[in-house]
């Protein structure tokens, strides 16, 4: 591990300065000495993935509508980086390949999480598919996903890429996580850093699952979940964790 022992994960880019799962987000943080990019996917009327956390454009472009509805061709009619700031006006929508390309080049590990697989037939195959053709080293590949079915889906086709499980707070309350259930098809458990707590994570260590939580932009933060022993933190702000 490069961090101070646990892993740094750069929360779609270095997205706190940057807009967001954009080439200048990425690049940013690829720059830094961080442990993995995350990045969030989903798929077009035309069968193509792109890189962008919500299922439509309205937050984070200056159009409106969801991705499902759009051909890649339109999608990248629109601006992505405007509503961060004027200076980052002209930044386009990204495919997936494109992404894998560039973590290739920095040698990086990708966090790669899918977004809303229920309204993505194919989605897990396109994506194995994709991950194939760039010949990615599989040890660089973790896919992660809060629907666990979809997790499920990709280690009964059987891969080298480890496999995550996102759980949100509202997740959490309303079933606990079954520890050892997420073992037999995952190799990480992924919570929002609320649920974080040593037992959390010595459990979690126990089955061999390993923890990176979302998302700590503060040493405060950060400093309390050291002690329960996790494995990483996602972060929207990775240059303050890198080196530290
Ligand atoms: O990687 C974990 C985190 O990204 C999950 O939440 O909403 O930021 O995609 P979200
Ligand atoms: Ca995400």
């Amino acid at each position: 591990m490069t961090n101070n022992q646990i892993k740094v994960v750069a929360h779609r880019g270095f997205s706190i300065k940057y807009p967001e799962n954009t080439l200048i987000a990425y690049e940013a943080a690829l720059q830094l000495n961080i442990d993995y990019l995350e990045i969030d996917i989903h798929k077009t009327a035309d069968n193509k993935l792109v890189v962008i956390h919500d299922d439509t454009v309205d937050r984070t472009s200056n159009g409106t509508g969801n991705i499902k509805d759009y051909t890649l061709q339109q999608l990248r009619q629109l601006d992505y980086g405007e509503w961060k700031g004027e200076s980052f006006k002209g930044q386009t929508i990204l495919e997936f390949r494109d992404v894998l390309k560039l973590v290739i080049q920095y040698n990086k590990r990708l966090l790669i999480e899918i977004k809303k697989p229920e309204q993505y037939p194919g989605i897990e195959q396109l994506l194995l598919k994709q991950l194939r053709e760039a010949r990615v080293k599989p040890s660089n590949i973790v896919i992660q996903s809060f629907n666990m079915k979809s997790i499920k889906k990709i280690n009964e086709i059987g891969v080298d890429y480890k496999l995550g499980v996102l759980i949100s707070v509202k997740k959490y309350w309303y079933r606990r996580p079954n520890f050892k259930m997420i073992a037999s098809f995952a190799h990480f458990i992924n919570p929002n850093y609320k649920l974080v707590t040593k037992k959390f994570v010595t459990t979690a260590h126990k089955y061999q699952l390993e923890v990176m939580t979302y998302t700590v932009n503060d040493k405060a933060t950060h400093a309390k979940l050291l002690k329960t022993n996790i494995d990483g933190i996602i972060t929207d702000a990775p240059d303050i964790f890198c080196n530290y």
